[in-house]
């Protein structure tokens, strides 16, 4: 009884002490800074004169949470709270938080921050597009081009009972992969032919919902929206280079609706 009373104790005590070096050692890690060096765009329309920058700032990523979006914010609260940038759900819903980071255009609050201390991240706005301030780009061009898709149901007729239209399980499937698109506009603005011509070019994401309506079986517009695609700027500047799919933080493929909607008018 006693020798397992004492097996019992020593491994007790050997297990408190493998916690209490491992606590050690963790607040050992924790009081060593782990700063890492964020370079990001500022850009104050209060003061035209001067001209856009990269400045520095350094974060313990020790104290930091894992996104891009909790060292922006840990920058805001501690050290510049004139840093400016958009977000809202900090979990990939809203789309607000686009921007480029470290040369690729995603979501803040999806993109990890890489840990290797040694290497600096570069964030800038989407490119080509109009500033409002640091981060945030003015998205009005992209709004009103949205909106003159119709992105709404469109029938003229309704079903006699006042119920609701009705789509097979096969058509419902045929809008997976396009109704999750979040509006965040990371594809548009890393497509070099919206850079060039985003007054009439209508862009990635907002052709990929206007494929979207096209393929909804509920929808009875499909000819005139068939129809306003049909000329050479709105649809026919994509010249397929696929860095809207590439760079998509939702995974989704919007070159390849622009793909079915070349065939669909072609046929
Ligand atoms: S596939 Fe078309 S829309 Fe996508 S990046 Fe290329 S040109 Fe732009
Ligand atoms: S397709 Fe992807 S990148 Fe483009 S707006 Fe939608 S979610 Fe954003
Ligand atoms: S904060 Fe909403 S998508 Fe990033």
């Amino acid at each position: 009884m006693t020798l397992l009373v004492k097996n019992a104790y020593s491994l007790i005590s050997k297990r408190g002490l493998a916690q209490a070096t491992s606590a050690t050692t963790t607040a050992a890690k924790s009081t060593t800074p782990r700063l890492k060096t964020f370079k990001i765009y500022r850009w104050n329309p209060d003061k035209p004169t001067e001209k856009p920058e990269l400045k520095a700032y350094q974060v313990d990523l020790n104290n930091c949470g894992p996104m891009i979006l909790d060292a922006l914010l840990k920058i805001k609260n501690e050290q510049d709270t004139t840093l400016t940038f958009r977000r809202s759900c900090r979990e990939g819903i809203c789309g607000s938080c686009a921007m480029n980071i470290g040369g690729r255009n995603t979501l803040a609050c999806l993109c990890k921050i890489d840990q290797d201390e040694s290497k600096q991240t570069k964030i800038y706005p989407l490119p080509h597009m109009y500033i409002v301030k640091d981060l945030v780009p003015d998205l009005t061009n992209f709004y009103q081009q949205y909106k003159s898709i119709q992105p709404y149901l469109q029938r003229k007729d309704y079903p006699a009972d006042g119920k609701e239209v009705l789509q097979s399980i096969e058509d419902r499937k045929k809008l997976d992969g396009l109704y999750e698109c979040i509006l965040c506009a990371c594809c548009s603005t890393s497509c070099p032919s919206y850079w060039w011509n985003q007054e009439e070019y209508l862009g990635p994401a907002v052709l990929m919902q206007a494929y979207r309506w096209l393929v909804d079986s509920r929808d009875q517009a499909t000819k005139m929206r068939q129809d306003m695609l049909q000329n050479s700027m709105s649809l026919y500047r994509c010249h397929t280079i696929m860095n809207c799919t590439k760079t998509c933080p939702k995974g989704l493929n919007p070159g390849r609706s622009i793909a079915e909607i070349k065939k669909q008018l072609a046929l």
